[in-house]
């Protein structure tokens, strides 16, 4: 059997990595990474959502997700607020990346994306499988270990463990 692919243009591929990342972890740079192996750009979006208590302020993470991917020429940092499929419309954008760590997180993203792909036909979410060695990381635990003095280095970039001192020295 042989597929024939008659496409001649060759189109800019860009992909959505939503979330929260407070704060962005090993984890989610390997996502990241992996992301950009697939799609030729990749948009960093961090969602707004001034209801919720966070560790870092949106302003912050953004200034911290732009340092840290400041030599990726195809990684953009934004944000967003409301509906990810409204964002996903304004970028003319279809995928959406998530990383998954265990069967536990399965319930919710599959929820999640066959509800944005209802929202808006053609989205496809690309679930990439979390490296063993990050399976147990998450931003909760993460802000648990530290404000109880733990460290956390070997788990979140150096801009992020730096920017968590700080800002637990000031409280
Ligand atoms: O890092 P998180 O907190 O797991 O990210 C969750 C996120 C931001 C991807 C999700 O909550 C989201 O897409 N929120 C935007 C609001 C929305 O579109 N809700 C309907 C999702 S089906």
């Amino acid at each position: 059997m042989s597929i024939e692919n008659n496409n001649t243009t060759k189109s800019i591929r860009t992909a959505v990595f939503p979330g929260s990342f407070d704060p962005f972890h090993a984890g989610h740079i390997d996502v990241a990474k992996r992301a950009l192996q697939l799609f030729d750009h990749l948009i960093i979006a961090v969602i707004k959502n001034p209801n919720k208590q966070s560790f870092f302020s949106e302003d912050q993470r953004i200034v911290l997700l732009k340092e840290i991917f400041k030599n990726y020429k195809n990684v953009e940092i934004d944000s967003f607020s409301g509906l990810l499929v409204d964002y996903l419309k304004h970028k003319q954008c279809n995928i959406v990346i998530r990383g998954l760590r265990a069967i536990s997180d399965f319930d919710y993203e599959a929820q999640m994306a066959l509800m944005n792909k209802n929202m808006l036909p053609g989205t496809e979410t690309v679930f990439l499988v979390a490296q063993e060695e990050h399976s147990y990381i998450s931003s909760s635990l993460i802000k648990q270990v530290a404000t109880l003095g733990g460290d956390v280095s070997k788990i979140v970039p150096s801009q992020i463990n730096k920017a968590i001192i700080e800002k637990l020295a000031k409280n």
